[in-house]
C-alpha cells in the first residue's frame, strides 16, 4: 500500500491540467536542456536458488540538466534496483543483463570496474535513506568528505576549508567542530546532511537520491530535499529522486516515472501526471494521498490487492489482478504509448481512463510552495 501525505509539506494548491500548448512549451524547455542521463532498455535479474527472476524489465529513463526526475512506486517495484543498476552497486546475486545507462554520452554499464569507481562520487553520487549504511563509522566526517573533494583538482591547503564550507552549505551548525567528529557523534538528521555534503562534494553530474529523507522528521525532510533541489538547479546537474511519497513528488520533481513490478507504466511532467493520470495504477497512487483541502476521512482509499511476487509475475500487464479496468486484451503487455505531449502510459485503456478523470474525482493534487507553483 502506498500513501503520500502531502499535508506534511505545507499548504495545498490544486494543480490544473496542462493544455496542449502548455505541454508543448514544457516539452520544448525540457528538451532544450542538455541530456545528462539516458537509461535505455535496462533489464536486471536476481538469482534466487539458481533461477533468474526479472526485477527491472526494460526501463527507459531520461534526466536533463537542472532537472529532478522522480521514480515512484510501491515497495518492491524495483526502484532501488534500478538506481543500483545504473550505479553498478547491486548485491552479488543481482545482475544487469542488458541495456544502457548513458551518462553524458558514455555508457556506465560498459565501463571497467576501475573506471566506474573513478566516476562514483565524482560524476555520479548516491544518497540513501539510512546514512549509517554509507558512512564509515571509524572515519571522521573530514576524512570521508576529503576523499570525495580530492576527486576533482584542489590544492591540499584548501581541502579542509572546502569540507567546512560544504557542511555549512547543508545546514550544519559549528561545522569547524563537527568536521572532526565521527558519524555516531551526530544526530540522524545531521548524518543525513553529512551524506548530502559528501554526495555533492565533487559536483557530480547526477545525484541519485533513494528515499533520502524517509526516516527524518518533516522539517528536516523538507530542508534536505530543498537543499538537494537547489544544488541540482545551481550546478545544472540532474537528480533521480526515488520515493514512494507522492507529496514529495508533487513538491520536488519536474517529471515523474511511475514504476510497477519492474516496469515504467507511466511518465509525464509532474503537473500533467497529477492532473491527468492515464494509468489505473497512477490513479490509485494519487487517490491514496491525504488531502488538506478535503474533509478528513477515517481511511484513505488504498490500492486493493498486492503487487505480484517476483517469482510469479503475470503474463501481460502486471497490474491486471488489481485493475478495475481489466479486459481480455490486458493479457498482452501494452507498450508505453503517447497519451499527450510528453506523456506516456502503458495501458491499453489509457484513453478511457483519461476520459474518466475529472478534477473532482480526487485526481487533481496539490502543489505546496509558490516556488513550485511558478515552475
Ligand atoms: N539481493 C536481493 N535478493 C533477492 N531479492 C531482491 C534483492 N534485492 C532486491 N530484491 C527484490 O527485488 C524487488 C525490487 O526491490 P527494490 O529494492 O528495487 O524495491 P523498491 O521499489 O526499492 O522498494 P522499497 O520502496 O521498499 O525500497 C523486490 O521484490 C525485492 O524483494
Ligand atoms: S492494460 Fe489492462 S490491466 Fe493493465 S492497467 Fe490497463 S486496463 Fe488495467
Ligand atoms: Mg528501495
Amino acid at each position: 500500500m502506498v500513501r503520500g501525505v502531502v499535508a506534511a509539506h505545507g499548504a495545498p494548491r490544486v494543480l490544473r491540467s496542462l493544455n496542449d500548448a502548455d505541454a508543448r512549451g514544457l516539452l520544448k524547455v525540457m528538451s532544450a536542456e542538455p541530456e545528462l542521463l539516458n537509461v535505455r532498455a535496462l533489464r536486471t535479474v536476481v538469482d534466487i536458488d539458481g533461477t533468474d527472476y526479472v526485477i527491472v524489465d526494460g526501463v527507459d529513463l531520461d534526466v536533463h540538466a537542472g532537472q529532478s526526475v522522480a521514480l515512484v512506486g510501491e515497495s518492491g517495484s524495483g526502484k532501488s534496483v534500478t538506481a543500483l543498476s545504473i550505479a553498478r552497486l547491486n548485491a552479488r546475486n543481482i545482475r544487469t543483463i542488458s541495456g544502457q545507462a548513458m551518462l553524458e554520452g558514455e555508457d556506465l554499464l560498459s565501463l571497467s570496474e576501475r573506471e566506474m569507481r573513478a566516476r562514483r562520487g565524482r560524476d555520479i553520487s548516491m544518497v540513501f535513506q539510512e546514512p549509517m549504511t554509507s558512512l564509515n563509522p571509524v572515519l571522521t566526517v573530514f576524512t570521508q568528505l576529503a576523499e570525495i573533494i580530492r576527486r576533482r583538482p584542489v590544492a591540499r591547503s584548501e581541502v579542509r576549508a572546502r569540507a567546512i564550507a560544504l557542511l555549512e552549505s547543508v545546514g550544519i551548525s559549528t561545522p569547524e567542530a563537527r568536521v572532526d567528529m565521527y558519524p555516531h557523534q551526530l544526530s540522524g538528521g545531521m548524518r543525513q546532511r553529512v551524506m548530502l555534503a559528501i554526495a555533492i562534494a565533487a559536483h557530480p553530474r547526477i545525484v541519485i537520491a533513494d528515499e533520502p529523507t524517509t526516516a527524518l522528521d518533516v522539517t528536516t525532510q523538507a530542508q534536505i530535499l530543498d537543499l538537494l533541489r537547489h544544488h541540482v538547479r545551481n550546478m545544472r546537474a540532474g537528480m533521480l529522486l526515488i520515493t514512494h511519497d507522492m507529496g514529495v513528488v508533487a513538491r520536488y520533481a519536474d517529471s515523474v516515472n511511475v514504476m510497477y513490478s519492474g516496469c515504467i507504466v507511466e511518465r509525464a511532467p509532474v503537473r500533467e501526471l497529477f492532473a491527468r493520470p492515464a494509468h489505473p495504477y497512477t490513479r490509485g497512487l494519487l487517490k491514496s494521498i491525504a488531502r488538506l483541502d478535503r474533509p478528513r476521512v477515517s481511511r484513505l482509499p488504498a490500492i486493493e490487492g498486492l503487487p505480484p511476487q517476483l517469482t510469479s509475475r503475470p503474463a501481460g500487464c502486471p497490474f491486471q489482478p488489481r485493475c478495475a479496468y481489466r479486459v481480455a486484451r490486458c493479457a498482452q503487455m501494452p507498450p508505453l504509448a503517447a497519451v499527450g505531449a510528453s506523456h506516456e502510459a502503458a495501458c491499453c485503456r489509457a484513453a478511457e481512463v483519461l476520459e474518466s478523470v475529472t478534477p473532482d474525482a480526487g485526481m487533481a493534487v496539490m502543489e505546496t510552495t509558490d516556488e513550485a507553483a511558478a515552475r
